[in-house]
């Protein structure tokens, strides 16, 4: 163990994000759950410069957790339209359904209780807990899981449940002892901090950090070799044809996504999964007179997991009232009355598709 022993780690933690942390970002001037909670989900996978724009959009149009609970989802998911991982709308959506339905509309205390609620595995719970409770729990997101395996040189695979386990109980042992009412929330910012800042996935600043003293991996001259995961992300590819309906009022067709799935509940053009199947639908459309037809630059988007391969087809002119059996014609009047995929809104806009 470090110098100063366990409590050492903390007050080091504590100290230098006093002095060298973030302090002014707008969801820590506060201990109300619902804006830490909400900040907390943006950030999971989102930068702080991103969000910034986006929380502070979301509170002007939902103060609190009832304004939001009684939204329409459409609404909520419009508001989200460009942070991506667009299931962390729908379950900000749901759990703040939840908290009004279930808890009166006060979030829980604890964060053993706030990790039954949608969307908030342990450790955002830890960081709500931690933020605006003080409590003694643990938070262990990637940035803060680099740190710790760091520091602590832990080296056993994080692909298995177990050491996962571990790890999570080595972090328990580190926390504060005292004063842990200002104690946790500054500790808790500070290994976020350390993490965004200074320990860094390649190349981290350790002359710059508050632990190189008792840091295993720095000591060893090997912080990169750290978090170990054998396990890789798969990823994979997919090929969409979109078909882009444009009638004479300048009107989008749009269909709902499925329930599941990629932009699962926002709103897009028609996907087809092979391009046989769109020009069928193209040629079914071909029978009204005048219509032009032509393909677009095809474009990758990323996704976590997967390469999207977008094909876009644009068809416009005299389109019937309605082309397809789903779905329906959008003029909308701003971009956040739906919620629309980035690339989907970029590609509208693109081909003029009066969308405002
Ligand atoms: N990432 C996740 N939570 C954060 C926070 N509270 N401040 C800055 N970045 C974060």
């Amino acid at each position: 163990m470090s110098e100063g022993g366990r409590e050492g780690v903390a007050s080091l933690v504590v100290a230098w994000q006093a002095s060298h942390g973030r302090n002014h970002l707008p969801w820590q001037q506060t201990r109300d759950p619902y804006r830490v909670w909400l900040s907390e989900i943006m950030l999971q996978q989102t930068q702080v410069s991103t969000v910034l724009d986006y929380y502070a959009r979301f509170l002007a149009r939902f103060p609190d957790v009832r304004a939001l609970a009684t939204a329409p989802e459409d609404e909520v998911m419009g508001l989200w339209s460009g942070l991506g991982y667009y299931t962390r709308a729908r379950n900000l959506h749901r759990c703040a359904q939840q908290v009004v339905a279930e808890h009166g509309g006060a979030f829980p205390r604890s964060a053993e209780a706030l990790a039954t609620l949608p969307g908030i595995g342990r450790s955002t719970a830890g960081a709500i807990a931690a933020f605006c409770f003080s409590e003694r729990v643990p938070i262990l997101d990637a940035n803060v899981r680099r740190v710790l395996t760091r520091y602590l040189g832990f080296d056993a695979d994080l692909a298995q449940q177990r050491n996962e386990r571990l790890l999570w109980d080595r972090a328990q042992q580190l926390l504060p002892q005292e004063d842990l009412g200002t104690a946790m929330p500054r500790y808790t910012q500070g290994l976020m901090d350390l993490g965004a800042t200074v320990c860094s996935p390649r190349g981290p600043l350790c002359g710059q950090c508050p632990l190189n003293g008792g840091c295993a991996a720095f000591l060893a001259g090997n912080p990169e070799k750290y978090p170990v995961r054998t396990r890789k992300l798969s990823r994979r590819s997919e090929s969409w044809q979109l078909l882009l309906l444009k009638n004479e009022r300048g009107q989008a067709w749009l269909q709902k996504r499925p329930a599941s799935g990629i932009w699962a509940g926002m709103h897009c053009v028609p996907v087809f999964e092979d391009s046989a199947a769109l020009h069928r639908c193209v040629e079914s459309l071909r029978e009204a007179a005048g219509l032009e037809i032509g393909e677009l630059q095809p474009f990758v988007h990323v996704l976590t997991h997967r390469d999207l391969h977008l094909h876009p087809v644009l068809v416009s002119g005299a389109l019937p009232e309605r082309p397809l059996e789903e779905g329906s014609w959008f003029a909308l009047d701003r971009w956040d009355a739906i919620g629309l995929p980035a690339p989907i809104r970029k590609l509208l806009e693109a081909t003029q598709v009066q969308l405002w």
